[in-house]
């Protein structure tokens, strides 16, 4: 054979491997309103950057007359590329072939880009599209799952990993995007459950549809479950390109620095005309953040999700940094269960890959109830305020109005070791809120003066009495729980320069195998 013809063997090859499941099942691919598994990472990926891995790996399968039904690549598209300049490893499930259902030769794929990955300090992004297990494989695809979710718990805290869900993730499989950091998921056409709609009838008698059950908005709003969810995939997979550049590659890499255009020493004008008079009145804690933050720039995480807590990602003098702030207009910005989880899982994320926390303060308290309680808001409240005191990256606070009770020491308080905290004039730092507090303080006097007809004279003289005396910023700092108090103009030059004086912040902890997070 001459090299021309081994030439032309490798090329048909490739053209077969690239051809998928065929033109016909790509056909039905876009009708679904879905991309393939080669356009989505041509969409995800620096334009020419894609370096294919085991392009001509097969199934091994003879059962149920598989030998005759063998396409290259077995059902997904491994290898590396770039995200803006910076090498990410990929898989990208086929559903053209076997409906991207997870066999032997593709988690060995999968597993090979992964244990790359970690290797050399480099992220994971995978596309998720599949029919679960492979059927006519049993055990092995079981075991090919199993390989994967131990590699994502290896890599869990040391390379960022990243699920995107565009398609059916059902059964076992879920739980590898589950361990990840992150999930994306498209509306209309991504759905992750563990049990399916007919399970569900059968076992429940609950009827329910697949996209009410586990579609994008469920788990974006209901659940949790998503981080983030784009109105189609194109849309995603940008949404994925962006939060990769705030990430660092690994635990020990920076999170790469930006030019900035925004000037440091940029006065907050806004945040004095955002924050209300009335301290019971609401405000959207977005806006202050937006003020402070490079061009008012603000990735979102879980921004449907227990909209009573913010997170996300922005940049303070071209670094990253992770921000979290209480929000007063939902609940008052209580911590409830879902937003403690919330919050604590943002805090871990960004102390393991050493992004800077800043902590926008505004906090009535824990959300009251039975339904919290018996929920387990110990216990989940206990998770935000481990996730806070484990942190050792450059913790920065900024308390704007109410820091009550424990959800003023949980919030980054100095005393579990923050940096910097600084408060606003307008800040009150108190065990409770003023009403709570006087009738406590003054039961038998209020009760007194109701009898006498002047219940609402007396609560209010009382109400203003407790407030001027605690419901400020000044006994704090006279303790030195606050660092400084500041006009709000000076938040960004302030926070940038604190960030700075951090750079160099090295703090050990005790020797031990792991800590016991309330889980
Ligand atoms: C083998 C599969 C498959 C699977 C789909 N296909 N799922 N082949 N193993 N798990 C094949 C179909 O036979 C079909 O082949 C092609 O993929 C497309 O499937 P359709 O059914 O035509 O597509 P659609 O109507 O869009 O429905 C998609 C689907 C459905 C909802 C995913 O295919 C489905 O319910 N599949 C089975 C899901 C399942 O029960 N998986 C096992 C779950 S248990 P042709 O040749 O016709 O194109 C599990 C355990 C994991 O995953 C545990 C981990 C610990």
């Amino acid at each position: 054979m001459t090299y021309l013809e081994k030439l032309n063997i490798l090329a048909e090859k490739e053209k077969q491997a690239e051809q998928g499941g065929g033109a016909e099942r790509i056909a039905k691919q876009h009708s679904a309103g879905k991309l393939s598994a080669r356009e989505r990472l041509d969409l995800l990926l620096d334009p020419g950057s894609f370096i294919e891995l085991d392009k001509f790996v097969t199934h091994r399968c003879i059962d149920f007359g598989m030998q005759e039904q063998k396409y290259l690549g077995d059902g997904v598209v491994t290898g590396y590329g770039k995200v803006f300049g910076r090498t990410v490893y990929v898989f990208s499930q086929d559903f053209t072939i076997f409906g991207g259902s997870l066999a032997g030769g593709h988690a060995l794929k999968i597993c090979k880009v992964m244990d790359l990955a970690l290797r050399t300090g480099t992220p994971l992004i995978g596309l998720n599209d599949s029919g679960g297990a492979r059927i006519q494989e049993g055990v092995e695809s079981l075991g090919g799952y199993a390989e994967i979710f131990w590699r994502n718990v290896q890599a869990s805290g040391v390379i960022p990993q990243i699920s995107v869900v565009l398609g059916p993730c059902a059964g076992g499989a879920v739980y590898s995007p589950a361990i990840t950091d992150f999930i994306f998921m498209a509306e209309n056409t991504s759905y992750m459950f563990v049990t399916g709609p007919d399970v569900i009838k059968t076992v429940t008698h609950e009827e329910v549809s697949k996209e009410a059950l586990g579609g994008a908005d469920t788990h974006a709003e209901k659940s949790g479950v998503a981080h983030f969810v784009a109105e189609n995939e194109a849309k995603c997979l940008q949404m994925v390109r962006k939060l990769m550049d705030y990430l660092p590659s690994n635990n020990l890499d920076p999170a790469p620095l930006k030019s900035i255009q925004d000037p440091i020493d940029r006065k907050c004008l806004e945040i004095a005309k955002i924050l209300p008079t009335q301290s019971n009145q609401p405000y959207d804690m977005r806006k202050i953040i937006a003020d402070v933050v490079d061009q008012a720039e603000f990735l979102e995480v879980h921004s449907h999700y227990a909209q009573n807590i913010v997170v996300g990602f922005a940049r303070l003098g071209g670094q990253t940094v992770g921000v979290v702030g209480n929000q007063p207009s939902c609940l008052a910005g209580c911590l409830d269960i879902a937003a403690s989880l919330k919050g604590a899982r943002f805090v871990r994320f960004c102390d393991a890959f050493q992004i800077s926390l800043v902590t926008f303060v505004d906090v009535p308290g824990f959300l009251p109830g039975t339904s919290q309680e018996y929920g387990g808001i110990i216990k989940h409240g206990a998770k935000l305020l481990y996730a806070y005191a484990e942190a050792t990256v450059p913790k920065l606070a900024v308390i704007t109005r109410k820091a009550y009770g424990g959800a003023y020491d949980v919030m980054s308080s100095k005393h579990i070791r923050a940096d910097f905290n600084f408060a606003y004039p307008t800040a009150e730092i108190a065990v409770m809120g003023s009403e709570g507090a006087i009738n406590i303080l003054y039961r038998d006097e209020i009760a007194r003066a109701e009898k006498e007809k002047k219940g609402t004279e007396v609560r209010d003289r009382l109400a203003e009495e407790y407030k001027t005396t605690f419901a400020n910023p000044y006994k704090a700092a006279e303790l030195g729980y606050i660092d400084e108090v500041i006009v709000p103009e000076q938040t960004r030059e302030l926070l940038i320069q604190c960030l700075r004086l951090l750079k160099g912040k090295r703090e050990r902890v005790p020797s031990r195998k792991h800590g016991n997070i309330p889980l």
